[in-house]
């Protein structure tokens, strides 16, 4: 489903209308795909006919997507876990260096034990997401359970990630090929903001 939904993101004829959709579906499946990765912790649960065993996700989730195009996946994360905080890091990468640039930042309350989910649906250099793990971990997010969520990863910015912070985990819908000369990645989709947000 994954791989069906991703080219209809990729096709440069898909409408906004459809390339919304599809990117919250696609989003429903990689949130799906993150519950799976959670630490689960066994509770009892009472059915109408008996005690039983069950299971909850172990720790608070702290949702962090990144301004703008990392909105897109938000309904779909607290759809699937509704209880989590949410946190906005704004980040921009300038056009020319392409260097991500901060411009706003609210971060909720994080203890070491919580899990923190980053969205962003383009890792290309992975300056924007190197930027984002620097402000979480400074406000109190441990290495280890930071997941980064993706829709689309460059080879480049997986490097990049993984030369700064080893132990980070990754849900990504697709591995592909490089980034051209202006960094964006190939065969990507384009710039997912600006289709997602029609600007
Ligand atoms: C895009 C994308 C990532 C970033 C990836 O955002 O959503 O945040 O670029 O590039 P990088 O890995 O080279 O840093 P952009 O800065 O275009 O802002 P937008 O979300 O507002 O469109
Ligand atoms: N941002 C995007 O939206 N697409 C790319 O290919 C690279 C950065």
């Amino acid at each position: 489903m994954k791989d069906i939904l991703l080219t209809i993101l990729r096709n440069k004829n898909t409408n906004t209308t459809d390339f919304r959709k599809v990117a919250d579906d696609l989003a429903l499946l990689l949130a799906n795909e993150t519950a799976h990765c959670l630490k689960k912790q066994k509770i009892s649960v009472q059915t109408p006919l008996a005690k039983t065993a069950g299971y909850k996700i172990k720790n608070n989730i702290a949702l962090v997507p990144i301004l703008r195009a990392g909105l897109a996946l938000l309904p779909a994360f607290l759809k699937t876990f509704p209880e989590s905080s949410v946190g906005f890091i704004g980040l921009k990468r300038d056009e020319k260096t392409y260097e991500a640039k901060l411009y706003y930042k609210n971060i909720p309350k994080i203890s070491t034990r919580d899990n923190v989910i980053i969205l962003d649906p383009m890792l290309a250099t992975g300056g924007s997401l190197v930027e984002a793990i620097k402000i979480l971990m400074t406000a109190g997010a441990k290495e280890e359970n930071i997941i980064y969520i993706g829709v689309v990863s460059a080879p480049e910015g997986l490097a990049n990630l993984k030369k700064h912070f080893p132990k980070i985990q990754t849900i990504i819908a697709a591995h592909d090929q490089k980034l051209n000369k202006n960094k964006y990645i190939l065969p990507g989709l384009g710039d997912f903001g600006d289709r997602y947000f029609k600007t």
